[in-house]
This record gives C-alpha cells, structure tokens and sequence, in this order.
C-alpha cells in the first residue's frame, strides 16, 4: 500500500512509513486521558452532593487531570526535540489544505491539552488555597487574592472543556474519513 503512495509523492520531500514509538506513545496516553477527563467532568458535575461516588469522581478528576498535565507537557517536549519534518509524518500526496488543516488541529489540540489542567489547577487553588498531593506535598495557589472568582475559572475550564470536545471529534472524523473513504495510512500510521 505505502508504495503506491510514493507514486505520488513530490521528489523533495520523504516520508517516514509510521510515526516514532514515542510520538504513538504520547498520543494515546494523553488522548485517553483527555477524553476520560471530559467524559468523568461532565459525569461528575452532574452527581448530587451526597451521591456515593461523589468524592471518589472529583478526588479522582483532579488527579488524572494533574497527571494528564504531566503527560501533555512531556508530549510537547518530545514533539520539539524530534527530528522528523511536518511533511514526513503525513502520508504522501496529502492536498497542502489538509496538512495545514492538520496541523492547525494539532496545534489547537495541544494547546487545549496545556490550558485545560491548568484552569483546573486555578480552581482548586482558588482562593489562595494550597491543593495538598495526597495529602502530603502542597501545590501553591498560582494566582493573586480575588483577581478572578471561583465562578470566572469555573466557567473557563468548562468552556475550554466544551472547545476541546468539539476538536477532538472534529479530529476523529478526519481520522475515520482517512481511514474509510479514502483509505489511505493516517490511521495506520499512528496507531501501529
Ligand atoms: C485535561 C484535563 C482536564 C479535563 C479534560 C477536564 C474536564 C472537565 C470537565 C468536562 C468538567 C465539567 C465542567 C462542567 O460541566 O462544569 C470539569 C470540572 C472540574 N474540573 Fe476538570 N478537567 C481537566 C483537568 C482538571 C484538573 C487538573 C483539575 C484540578 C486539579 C480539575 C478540576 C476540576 C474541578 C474542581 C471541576 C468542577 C468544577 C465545578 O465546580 O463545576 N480538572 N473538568
Ligand atoms: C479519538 C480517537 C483519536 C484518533 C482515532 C486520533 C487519530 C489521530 C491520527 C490519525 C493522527 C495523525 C494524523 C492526523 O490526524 O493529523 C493524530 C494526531 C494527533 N492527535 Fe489524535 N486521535 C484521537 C484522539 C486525540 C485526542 C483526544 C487528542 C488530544 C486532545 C489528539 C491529539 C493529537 C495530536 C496533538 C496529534 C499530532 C501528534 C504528533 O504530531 O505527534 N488526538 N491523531
């Protein structure tokens, strides 16, 4: 399948036949990680107060959105120190509006992946509150005494929540359109 893609590939540009293990890596931790936090957001927010999976729900959001925060900044890292090119990692004989589609996507994606722990971070922390790890380690509150209200990083991290669900499904069809009409190696190419 890969060679008949090379027929159409421009002489100057190469392509590589899969992402790296790292970039596959990273993509699917963050992914699900991402689309786990959304999902148990909207579930959680929901719960009455005295709901028996209430605290589990919220203890359990605030950690796995730390550590959705820890992964989606190690992503970045490596998505800089990588050596291949734009052009390599995308299947070849790709219209230019859809590798600059994609990458838009990529760049909102990740982007979205960075702020929305951290206005999460902002609302445990609010109020000059200190957010204990475990009880053990503090985590300082980042902003200034009354500067924003609860309300104001509440309703920022649902709108950015909301924002994030909408790419995110925008950028799964995309895939599923790659993968079933045209049939061409998007998929393929980061899923193994
Ligand atoms: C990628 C990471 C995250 C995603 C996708 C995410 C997603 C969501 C969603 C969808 C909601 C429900 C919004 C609503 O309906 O009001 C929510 C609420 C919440 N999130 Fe996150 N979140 C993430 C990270 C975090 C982190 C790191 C923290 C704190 C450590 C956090 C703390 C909270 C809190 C306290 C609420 C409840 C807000 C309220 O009172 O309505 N989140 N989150
Ligand atoms: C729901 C399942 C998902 C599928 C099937 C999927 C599929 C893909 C595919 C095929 C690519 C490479 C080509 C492209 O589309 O541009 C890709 C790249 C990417 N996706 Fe996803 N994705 C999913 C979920 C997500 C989620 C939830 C996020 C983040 C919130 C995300 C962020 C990214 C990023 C940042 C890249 C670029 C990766 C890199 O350059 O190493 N994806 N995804």
């Amino acid at each position: 399948m890969q060679n008949h893609h090379l027929a159409n590939q421009p002489l100057n540009v190469k392509s590589t036949d899969t992402y790296d293990i790292w970039s596959k890596l990273f993509h699917w931790i963050s992914g699900t990680l991402i689309l786990l936090l959304l999902s148990l957001g909207f579930y959680m927010t929901g719960l009455d107060y005295y709901d028996k999976n209430y605290n589990l729900a919220y203890t359990s959001h605030k950690y796995l959105g730390l550590l959705a925060l820890l992964f989606g900044l190690a992503q970045l890292c490596w998505l800089f120190i990588r050596k291949t090119r734009t052009a390599e990692r995308f299947v070849p004989g790709l219209p230019k509006w859809q590798l600059v589609a994609a990458q838009i996507m990529h760049i909102g994606l990740l982007i979205m992946i960075l702020l929305i722990p951290v206005s999460g971070y902002m609302i445990i922390t609010s109020n000059s509150q200190e957010f204990f790890i475990f009880d053990l380690f503090p985590l300082p509150a980042v902003l200034p005494e009354n500067l924003v209200s609860d309300s104001m990083v509440v309703c920022l991290h649902f709108s950015l929540a909301y924002t994030t669900a909408c790419l995110a499904l925008l950028h799964l069809f995309a895939a599923l359109k790659h993968h079933f009409i045209d049939k061409d190696d998007t998929l393929r190419r980061i899923l193994f």
